[in-house]
């Protein structure tokens, strides 16, 4: 395995990183996670193009043009020799000292890891995922903007703690309003008579680069799909619900809260958009 870390290529065990560095001691920084299928990486300029929106936001200067980034990702799919796998892109705030001012750390670190990606079984594909709400909520928008795809997941970490606890894969999280925001790492989508609801990103959700295929998706195969704020009681009752990210690709979900969904397996419209999303993508 190689690593591209600032600007040098290494093995695992040399890919080391200062502990004062502010991505380390305080979350401070920006991350990716990309698909390569087939040897080419998946909606690459729309990863990059969050990145570095994500870097302006929170003042980050990426040391790289974003020609020299995608060479470097390009690069570094190249030595790990993947055709198949998933990429994580980090650029932290960089060594600093132990006070949290970012001026004190004036080199970003960026690395870039490719690997091997243990997703759902074709199983879960078919026959859904069961999930649960948890307690843990969405701060929006008195909190981080989620649009910035920041190194601070520590309210996603407890949704996974708590869907571990239930013993299911992903757990659905709900803004400090109670509306419905998405999942510890992927976006939410619900079908209700034909229709395809997701909630908008000022909800909580990160604005995904699966769930904007999926909107693309939707509407050149027309189904009508609307960005609008919905709550758990819309999803238990929905015919249809799935989650979406550049990992779990496009999950059903069979169950929620204990509400079994539609017939309890993936329903025919997220049937028919995971074989349209497979499609452009392999
Ligand atoms: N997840 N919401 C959150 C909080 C996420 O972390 C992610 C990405 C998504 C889905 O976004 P996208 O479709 O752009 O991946 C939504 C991890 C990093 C992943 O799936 O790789």
């Amino acid at each position: 395995q190689v690593i591209y870390l600032d600007g040098k290529y290494v093995s695992k065990e040399d890919a080391k990183v200062s502990v004062f560095d502010h991505g380390f001691l305080y979350g401070d920084g920006i991350f990716e996670g990309i698909r390569i299928y087939s040897g080419n990486i998946f909606k690459c300029k729309e990863h990059l193009d969050r990145l570095y929106d994500s870097a302006k936001s929170i003042m980050l200067e990426i040391p790289l043009s974003y020609a020299e980034m995608q060479a470097a990702l390009i690069e570094t799919v190249r030595r790990n020799e993947l055709q198949d796998g998933y990429i994580r892109l980090v650029v932290s705030r960089g060594p600093g000292d132990l006070g949290l001012d970012p001026r004190r750390s004036p080199v970003a670190s960026v690395l870039i890891i490719v690997e091997q990606l243990a997703i759902y079984s074709e199983e879960a594909y078919v026959n859904g995922l069961k999930t649960v709400s948890v307690s843990t909520r969405r701060n929006v928008p008195d909190a981080l903007n989620p649009k910035i795809k920041s190194l601070n997941y520590l309210n996603n970490i407890l949704v996974k703690i708590q869907a571990n606890l239930a013993g299911v894969g992903e757990a659905i999280m709900l803004n400090s309003q109670g509306y419905v925001a998405e999942g510890s790492s992927d976006n939410i989508f619900i079908i209700k008579r034909g229709v395809v609801y997701t909630p908008p990103c000022y909800c909580g959700a990160l604005e995904g680069i699966t769930r904007a295929a999926i909107i693309e998706i939707c509407e050149r195969v027309g189904y009508k799909v609307k960005e609008e704020p919905f709550t758990l009681h819309d999803v238990y009752v929905a015919d249809e619900v799935f989650f979406t990210g550049t990992a779990a690709e496009v999950i059903a979900v069979r169950e929620v809260d204990a509400r079994t969904i539609g017939e309890g397996k993936a329903g025919p419209i997220t049937t028919h958009l995971l074989k349209e999303f497979r499609s452009i993508v392999s």
